[in-house]
């Protein structure tokens, strides 16, 4: 079925878009990773072309089988990356040419601090397990709040394993004071729920706490909606 062309409402607004899970090398052939499968952000990034924009989107990981639908639109420029070195490396080049900047990749918030250089072997030390020694990755986007450039809109995501909807909203909260964000998009995760899934629920908060936003359903629909907050903070800039 042909859906009806969006209203072009974020025509000419330049968006950098992050997605995926970083992977930290444990050696040539592990790594530390994540659940993220990508898919909320690759959404965030097509529904943002499909309305105008042109998105930088920095895929951390994710499998072509979720940006195959992102590949085909004009108006996305996929980036892959690894680590989250180079997560930040390329969000920091990226940043200084968007006005709107959606953190929706998962960053390992510890790599390991000295992956070993050739393949860690059982029979190098039978019987023992080997201890691995982390070091904390920098916060990318509390960085990117930090140089952000005048009037650029910065969405923060979180992800939050939680016993209740006043947790979720809490913990929400407490990220946000820390984040310096616009805008924080809170969902609830857990064994079951939030991944690999392609539906998702989405609380979005704004720079004074208030929910701005509650949104169920795809992850396209909500990235719609996620957009039309975006969208509501540029104000009448964009015309
Ligand atoms: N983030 C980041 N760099 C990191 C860690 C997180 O840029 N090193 C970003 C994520 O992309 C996301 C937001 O910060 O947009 C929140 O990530 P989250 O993991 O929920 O927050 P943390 O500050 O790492 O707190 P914790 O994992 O302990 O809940
Ligand atoms: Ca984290």
């Amino acid at each position: 079925p042909h859906e009806p062309a969006p209203e072009q409402d974020l025509a000419g607004l330049r968006m950098l878009v992050t997605a995926g899970g970083t992977r930290e090398p444990i050696d040539p052939v592990r790594y530390l990773g994540n659940r993220s499968s990508g898919r909320q952000g690759a959404a965030v990034a097509a529904a943002a072309a499909l309305r105008g924009a042109k998105v930088v989107l920095l895929a951390a990981n994710i499998d072509e089988s979720v940006l195959a639908g992102v590949r085909e639109l004009a108006g996305v420029r996929i980036v892959p990356v690894g680590t989250a070195a180079e997560l930040e490396e390329a969000a920091r080049a990226a940043a200084a040419g968007a006005r709107a900047i959606v953190m929706a990749a998962a960053v390992a918030d510890y790599r390991i601090a000295a992956p070993a250089d050739h393949k860690i072997r059982k029979e190098d030390a039978p019987g023992q397990a080997p201890t691995l020694t982390l070091v904390e990755n920098p916060d990318i986007l509390v960085g990117l709040v930090r140089d952000r450039i005048a009037d650029q809109i910065i969405v923060g995501f979180a992800a939050e394993t939680v016993e209740s909807e006043d947790e979720l909203l809490e913990r929400g909260l407490r990220k946000l004071a820390r984040k310096g964000v616009d805008l924080l998009a809170v969902n609830a995760v857990g064994w079951e729920t939030g991944f690999e899934s392609g539906e998702n629920e989405l609380l979005v908060l704004d720079a004074d706490g208030h929910v701005v936003t509650r949104t169920a359903g795809s992850k396209r629909q909500v990235a719609d909606r996620l957009l039309d907050a975006v969208r509501e903070e540029l104000r009448d800039d964009l015309t």
